[in-house]
């Protein structure tokens, strides 16, 4: 493996066999039931969580892949940590390894702040979501959720579109780099100025022209609490609904939380062709595969 296997804090540190390799794993967890294992190779050991910035899934997520693993979880939020008193967040860090955790979760709006940390602490780091920088940890569950859903090894010759917002969405950095590593053809889609500036991979600013031959589109949040600001026809331009479902044959995924009935239709989020609720499901798994390989490494 490429990947030291340290800590995790950005995609682009794993090649593909470091990526296979995880998935495979996460995969065979995904198969599991989903039931505590006192004696995991996480017993014994207490892993940070230190969120600041909000979460459902991959806080939820993350503590569910702990417990199950054997593990004990020391949860801490930003809105209730010293940070609110100016504290910074490697000072935060540094006090919460010192009471001898095994890893720390980090979430924040700062980019590249969960590698900072790693690079000033011994305790090992996984980045759960750094400003619109990068979402490894997602990268990774949408990987499983699609493989699985293909009944592949890889995500070979498939086409992939993103959709929405990317000019906010750190799911949407990490997805760049780890479809295409495992073998897929990437389209980005939105209004220009949602957009990359620069990008090797296809853009498109009409959907309708993007859908026809998509395996799977991957729908984002416009992300209003980042300054996003959207046209009156966004929706027209941009929404998956039911009438454009019927124009390719693939199925669609959306990281949460969802602006229901802007970028997504009810009748698509809640659809037979969703995967929503199954990247969450993957979204354990996947954590399980890291937090066994961190704590082994
Ligand atoms: N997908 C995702 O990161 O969701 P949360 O913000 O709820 O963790």
């Amino acid at each position: 493996m490429a990947w030291n296997g340290r800590n995790f804090v950005d995609i682009r540190d794993l090649d593909r066999n470091d990526l296979l390799s995880l998935l495979s794993r996460a995969s065979a967890y995904r198969d599991r039931e989903p039931v505590v294992d006192p004696g995991g190779p996480l017993a014994g050991a207490v892993i940070a969580n230190l969120f600041f910035e909000n979460s459902t899934r991959t806080r939820c997520s993350f503590t569910m892949a702990t417990k199950r693993l054997g593990g004990d979880v020391l949860d801490l939020l930003g809105s209730t940590s010293s940070t609110s008193k100016g504290e910074t967040i490697l000072d935060t860090a540094r006090n919460v390894a010192a009471m001898g955790v095994r890893c720390l979760v980090i979430r924040c709006s700062q980019d590249g702040g969960p590698a900072m940390i790693a690079k000033s602490l011994d305790t090992p780091v996984i980045n759960a979501g750094d400003g619109v920088s990068g979402h490894p940890t997602q990268a990774m569950l949408d990987a499983l959720a699609l493989i699985r859903f293909f009944g592949a090894d890889s995500l070979d010759g498939r086409k992939i579109a993103i959709v929405g917002d990317i000019a906010h969405s750190r799911v949407a950095r990490s997805n760049m780099v780890s479809l295409p590593t495992l073998g897929a053809e990437v389209a980005l889609v939105g209004p220009e100025d949602l957009l990359p500036k620069t990008t090797d991979l296809e853009t498109f600013t009409d959907l309708d022209a993007a859908l026809p031959g998509c395996d799977a589109v991957i729908m984002l949040r416009v992300q209003f609490e980042r300054d996003a600001t959207i046209n009156d026809d966004y929706r027209d331009q941009f929404a998956l609904t039911r009438d454009r479902m019927s124009t390719f044959d693939g199925v669609v995924l959306h990281p949460g939380p969802m602006n229901r009935g802007l970028e997504i239709d009810d009748a698509v989020a809640d659809g037979k062709r969703s995967l929503v609720l199954e990247q969450v499901a993957c979204g354990v798994a996947v954590r399980m595969a890291i937090l066994e390989h961190i704590v082994r490494t």
